[in-house]
């Protein structure tokens, strides 16, 4: 027999992951802690995409990332299916590949109907790699290289023009270009301040006050066919009302444009809705989200007359963040009497550095005794020569031993893209899971890896 199950409020942990609790699980799955293929099996094994935990680490090793392909294209299908109910036959969604680029993650977007937003010449080869087409590619960034501009024409994806001197770039290089033009909106919202973008004081985007400008410009430029506009206000947000706003400010610039005889005929609202990575983050579902930019434009077009234009959003992390989990593997412990008890697993700030960056708070289950009473508050810290590579503080675990799989949840943005070889930890290697089978995405990295790009100076070589 196979149980679902869910995070609940367990009384006398705090919190514990128990089976059959009476969370309702929203099937919105940045609404969840876990992927929606999640079961305890007979084994009292956490489950993912059919498969069984322990087993993968079994067989590919640990840490492991594994990302349940049903989830990711859940997301993708509610993502495309609101934006068609809120904004029938002219809306286009963007996978924000920042979030995880590889050639799988871009080649399943792209197979659901999905665009890429990409932010270097990188992520552009990688989307290109895996098949993504042009007219489904939108090159952002804040320092583009002209390198990476005549990588972008010659690949025909529209680019996202972010200043001054990419515009004079583009016009020096002066081959035919479609552009949109991103803008700082203005626009604040309760996130973490490396996350935040919206506010004029951001490294992103035109100064809204310099339209005038910038206008009088674009508009002389022959090779530039200026196609939108692009504002992303910032990244893990749960408020809605930041991107209702959001429309009514982009309308306004379109209005202005007119002015310079430029007709608009795309808006490219970003990213940012937020995903559960505990028990009390409450995001709004996609549907609302959607619903929420959807109305935000075409409510100011309705008010300003104008005709809808092409809606296009670039969501990341409430695409792929919760279809993700990370197994450790636990080692070495110690306990400082009346002070705290600190677990230690194989990875750490290398694979996941957001707790470290932004002081990000995961949970995390063990993944080979589902149903084990809660019986610790530990902390588990990683394995690196850093005292705040912690994962997570205080996490409320059953009794743990060496050899022990915890599984840390919502994994799957923000941490493989951000992942590095401090202390040269080899990269761990990404499983996607489906219907009992697991394909290997990304391989392990080999110590033979860690020094490919290592020379040593002739002399020293002898
Ligand atoms: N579009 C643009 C222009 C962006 O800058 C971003 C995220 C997105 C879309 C996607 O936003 P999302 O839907 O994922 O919120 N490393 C940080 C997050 C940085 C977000 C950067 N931009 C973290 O780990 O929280």
């Amino acid at each position: 027999m196979v149980s679902t199950f869910h995070p609940v409020e367990s009384e006398n942990s705090g919190l514990g992951y128990l089976p059959n609790s009476n969370h309702t699980p929203t099937n919105s799955p940045n609404q969840e802690l876990l992927p929606l293929t999640a079961k305890i099996n007979n084994g009292d094994a956490l489950e993912i995409g059919g498969c069984d935990v322990p087993s993968l680490v079994k067989q590919f090793g640990s840490p492991l990332y594994i990302l349940d392909e049903e989830t990711l294209r859940t997301a993708c299908r509610q993502y495309k299916q609101a934006m068609e109910r809120y904004y029938p036959g002219q809306s286009q969604v963007l996978y924000a590949s920042k979030a995880w680029s590889c050639l799988a993650l871009c080649a399943i977007a792209h197979s659901e109907g999905l665009g890429i937003d990409v932010v270097s010449g990188g992520e552009l080869y990688t989307a290109i790699a895996a098949g993504v087409t042009p007219d489904k590619l939108y090159l952002h960034g804040n320092n583009k290289s002209v390198s990476e501009l005549n990588y972008a024409i010659a690949s025909n994806c529209t680019i996202v023009v972010d200043n001054w001197q990419e515009l004079h770039n583009l016009v020096t290089i002066n081959a035919p270009t479609r552009i949109m033009l991103r803008l700082t909106p203005g626009i604040e919202c309760h996130t973490h301040e490396y996350i935040r973008t919206g506010h004029l004081d951001s490294k992103f985007g035109f100064d809204p006050n310099q339209l005038d400008e910038v206008f009088a410009f674009v508009s002389q430029q022959e090779c530039l066919n200026f196609v939108g506009f692009h504002a992303h206000i910032g990244s893990q947000i749960f408020e809605r009302q930041p991107h209702q706003d959001l429309g009514a400010v982009m309308v306004q610039w379109i209005k202005k444009a007119a002015k310079y005889s430029l007709k608009i005929s795309e808006l490219n609202v970003g990213g940012g809705l937020g995903i559960r990575y505990t028990e009390s983050d409450d995001p709004p579902s996609i549907d609302e989200w959607v619903q929420t930019i959807c109305h935000g434009v075409k409510d100011a077009c309705i008010a300003e007359n104008l005709p809808l234009p092409k809606l296009l959003c670039e969501p990341g992390r409430s695409l792929v963040g919760s279809a993700c989990i990370t197994a450790y593997t636990i080692g070495s412990s110690k306990v400082i009497p009346e002070i705290r008890t600190y677990i230690a697993v194989d990875g750490g700030m290398s694979d996941n550095p957001r707790p470290i960056t932004y002081q990000s708070v995961y949970r995390a289950v063990v993944a080979n005794k589902m149903s084990a009473p809660i019986t610790q508050t530990v902390t588990v810290a990683g394995k690196h020569c850093e005292s705040g590579d912690i994962v997570i503080k205080n996490a409320t675990l059953p009794t743990t031993n060496p050899g022990d799989i915890l599984v840390v949840m919502a994994t799957g943005a923000y941490n493989y893209s951000m992942a590095s070889n401090y202390n040269r930890l080899p990269r761990p290697a990404a499983v996607l899971v489906n219907k009992g089978e697991a394909n290997l995405i990304l391989q392990r990295e080999t110590y033979q890896d860690l020094i490919r790009q290592d020379r040593l100076p002739e002399r020293l070589s002898s």
